[in-house]
């Protein structure tokens, strides 16, 4: 038996922050009813298109192990069939934009009078306030929730991050507070509201940076590079570009190939407890007691001359060289790896992180796996359904509506233009 088997997911949700949440909760074994507009589908499924007319990798990657249903909600018989889904279900995930489920009928007092066990969980881009009305896409997130204004380098413009901590991470945080909700209502009975905002779950992620912007009011902050150039800080925390965000000091470095290779860099953590083998690998055994560079706090005023001697080690390397002498020392360090090098790891496979899934459209295709392992529910990940691939199974199997009682509602329009009804 899988984690969350016998569990039953309404899936609203469209593009990735959403389904980012209702792929997690299927691959711990809930039931996942995708609810998708008829002819048209989640958006994303046309988005990005690599293949013509074939579902795109951005959405088969968020929709595994789900089920499709077509459903239009502003149809009479359509929206009456998701109601008897929210009586049967046991979360309605959501993350249209504000006021749209509302639109609908669909409001937090009706569902819980309909359903007190429902849990309704929602993505929204902006919690209570000024903003609450606002659609809101990753990078938008990403501006509001601190990260841009704290990433990329301090001379350049504000940086959005190719991880995708405003969708992907709200997700996550949604994820969360269902299960937790799951789990109250073993105790209470009832179901309860779940609000996300990506400003939050940004802001959650960029936490070190609220830290940081309170030590600056006591003095500067150390370890970013600018204090060892002698540059002030101004008022609000600064770009510090890839200095350690801890107080562990470190960079990427070039290594050999970098002139050719945009990913030939390794990222290099001085760590206090690894100081002195670090002076004997790049060469200098006197660093280990001069007082300039002894101990954590005399090297903060030398880290880019720390650092540029650590790089004239490393350019000497390739990034899997440097890797292999600085592990055997306990050096934290990693390797920039490309998307291409991800791709093809083979421990990446072994693993499950990357997996090669079948498509009947599209044919194998790479994504990656369930993040978070539990040892006693076991994740097999499928391909994303057809857009309306289980709308008949749904109707029979889930509501339990007869064949004429389907035929009706195929006429009526509600699950769109040609549904297959399977005979009794
Ligand atoms: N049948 C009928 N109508 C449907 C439907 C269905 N099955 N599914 C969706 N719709 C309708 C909704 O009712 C809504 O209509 P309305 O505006 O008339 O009320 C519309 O489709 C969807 O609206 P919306 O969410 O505004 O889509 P959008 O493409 O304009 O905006 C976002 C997209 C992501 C910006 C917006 O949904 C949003 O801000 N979401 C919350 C934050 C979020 O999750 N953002 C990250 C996305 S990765």
């Amino acid at each position: 038996m899988n984690a969350l088997e016998g569990v039953k997911i309404l899936d609203f949700t469209h593009v990735q922050s959403g389904p980012t949440c209702t792929q997690l909760l299927a691959w711990f074994g809930a039931d996942v009813i995708k609810v998708e507009r008829p002819g048209v589908g989640d958006a994303t499924r046309q988005q990005l298109q690599d293949i013509p007319d074939v579902d795109s990798l951005y959405f088969t990657m968020l929709n595994h192990n789900k089920r499709s249903i077509t459903l239009d909600t502003k149809n009479p018989k359509g929206i009456e069939v998701m109601w008897r889904l929210v009586k049967e279900c046991d979360v309605l995930v959501e993350n249209f934009a504000p006021g749209a489920l509302a639109r609908m009928g669909l409001t937090w007092e009706a569902i819980h009078q309909a359903n007190p066990r429902m849990i309704l969980a929602s993505v929204k881009g902006f919690g209570p306030g000024a903003y609450e009305n606002c659609k809101v896409y990753e990078n938008v997130a990403q501006c509001v929730g601190g990260a841009a204004s704290t990433t990329g380098f301090r001379t350049d413009i504000p940086m959005v991050s190719g991880a995708q901590i405003g969708d992907s991470g709200t997700g996550l945080h949604l994820a969360l507070g269902i299960v937790t909700a799951l789990y109250q209502r073993t105790h209470s009975g009832l179901g309860q509201k779940v609000d996300c905002a990506m400003q939050d779950g940004v802001l959650n992620l960029c936490r070190v940076k609220l830290r940081d912007q309170q030590r600056l009011e006591r003095g500067p902050l150390e370890e970013y590079s600018q204090y060892g150039e002698g540059i002030g800080f101004g008022d609000s925390v600064p770009r510090a570009g890839n200095d350690s965000g801890g107080g562990q000091p470190g960079r990427i470095l070039k290594c050999k190939g970098w002139e050719t290779d945009p990913n030939a860099y390794i990222y290099f953590i001085a760590q206090g407890a690894v100081w002195e083998p670090i002076c004997n690998v790049i060469g200098e055994p006197t660093w280990k007691t001069h007082p300039d560079y002894a101990t954590p706090k005399a090297r903060l005023p030398h880290l880019n001359e720390i650092f540029t001697r650590v790089e004239a080690w490393t350019m000497s390397k390739t990034k899997f060289e440097a890797m292999e002498t600085l592990n055997a020392l306990h050096v934290p360090c990693g390797p920039i790896l490309s998307m291409k090098e991800i791709a093809e790891d083979k421990s990446l496979r072994k693993s499950g992180t990357v997996v090669e899934v079948d498509h009947p459209e599209r044919g194998k295709y790479l994504t990656v796996g369930n993040p978070i392992r539990l040892s006693a529910s076991q994740v097999e990940v499928k391909r994303s359904p057809l857009l309306g691939e289980h709308t008949d199974e749904i109707l029979r199997d889930v509501l339990g509506y007869s064949e004429n009682d389907r035929l009706k509602i195929s006429e009526s329009g509600a699950i769109g233009a040609v549904q297959r009804i399977a005979a009794e």
